[in-house]
């Protein structure tokens, strides 16, 4: 089998086993722990709400990025390409799924083009840090930046998925080195991002230096990539159900990195307008939603994706008004009260441990 027909039976698994399969983590993303405060004079009007959100150069009319999935297959062309034009008709951000088959394969292109349907909004590219090792700046810049006219390039970590993949990497050397190369030669911002397992401070700290200025959390609470791979290999050692629930939820994650300087992309495990607004309160600039946006795919094709996106923002524009915040922005300043399971992952300094307010809680 070439490498681009393993790549393309992957992908292909992937979104079978993520349409079709429980493979969410039993653990929640810790979001529900984020009290938002009761505002009940917010002195607002329906049509004084506003969503719209500045990211990477792009003016969205909500904070609200689909999540890297996929490309590189007839169905996940046809699936990029519903994700692109309800993108571009609701002006929110669109991720691209891992582009290295467009290297492994020309015929592969084809649904990572996207431009023509989505002609000015947010476009994002998608790469492996542990693939990107091995790439020079022109081939990225020049096969998968340039064609695809993006606006930026996620760098995913998944160290976690790969340990679990038949054909995963083992060696995981190297990646601030990629990092820092990259985020220097490419005409692009960088945008390191993990894929389900969160982002610590320590790890924001160390990509800060590396002069990475957008971080995507992607932390545990939504798919679990232990849990694709290990249906996806039918694994039975056990193995895979001791290690489901690995990662940093995603609350906690955002909790971590508040106050590092980097501009954040909260993920993993957003469903709601809710969920965004608690992320937001926990200093995101935007929330990235993955998978939800496969099921409602496959569930009612491009029209299921365009109700579940007006069914976010409606969440988001509720809980905006019961807060009394008329922006994303204003959210972004306000105090809420910590739960007892979020406490532990606290900073104290940050900008978000300063607004949180700790109820006594006896356990
Ligand atoms: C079908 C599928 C394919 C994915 N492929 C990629 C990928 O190629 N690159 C990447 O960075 N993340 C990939 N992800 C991870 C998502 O971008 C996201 O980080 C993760 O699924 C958590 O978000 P969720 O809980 O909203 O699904 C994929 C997710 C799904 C569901």
């Amino acid at each position: 089998m070439t490498q681009h027909h393993v790549t393309e039976d992957r992908k292909r698994d992937h979104l079978d086993i993520c349409a079709t399969q429980d493979v969410a983590f039993r653990a929640g993303t810790l979001l529900d722990q984020v009290g938002l405060v009761h505002d009940a004079i917010p002195e607002l009007a329906w049509s004084d709400l506003d969503t719209s959100t500045e990211l990477l150069g792009k003016r969205l009319s909500a904070p609200i990025v689909i999540s890297s999935m996929t490309g590189g297959t007839p169905e996940a062309a046809r699936f990029n390409r519903a994700l692109a034009r309800v993108a571009e008709r609701h002006r929110i951000g669109l991720a691209l799924g891992s582009q290295r088959i467009m290297l492994e394969h020309d015929g592969a292109q084809d649904g990572f083009l996207l431009r023509d349907l989505a002609p000015t909004t947010l476009l994002l590219g998608n790469l492996g840090a542990v693939q990107a090792r091995r790439l020079s700046r022109e081939e990225i810049a020049d096969r998968l930046v340039a064609p695809c006219g993006l606006d930026g390039l996620c760098l995913h970590l998944n160290v976690a998925q790969e340990l679990f993949q038949a054909e995963g990497d083992r060696d995981f050397r190297d990646l601030e080195m990629t990092i820092r190369r990259l985020v220097d030669e490419l005409p692009v911002p960088v945008i390191v991002k993990e894929t389900g397992c969160g982002i610590s401070r320590d790890v924001g700290e160390r990509l800060r230096r590396l002069g990475v200025a957008w971080l995507d959390v992607a932390g545990a609470g939504g798919t679990s990539f232990v849990a694709v791979e290990t249906v996806r290999r039918q694994r039975d050692d056990g193995l895979g159900a001791t290690f489901r629930e690995w990662g940093i939820p995603t609350a906690a994650s955002l909790c971590q990195v508040s106050g590092l300087g980097a501009h954040v992309i909260a993920s993993g495990g957003i469903e709601t307008g809710l969920d965004i607004t608690r992320a937001l309160a926990l200093d995101a600039t935007a929330a990235g939603v993955a998978r939800p946006f496969l099921k409602a795919y496959r569930q009612h094709g491009e029209s299921g994706v365009e109700a579940y996106l007006g069914t976010l923002v409606e969440g988001l524009k509720i809980a905006m008004m019961l807060t009394g915040c008329r922006t994303p922005s204003a959210l972004r300043g306000i105090s809420w009260v910590c739960g007892a399971d979020l406490l532990p992952w606290l900073e104290g300094g940050t900008p978000v441990a300063n607004r949180a307010r700790i109820p006594q809680v006896s356990r």
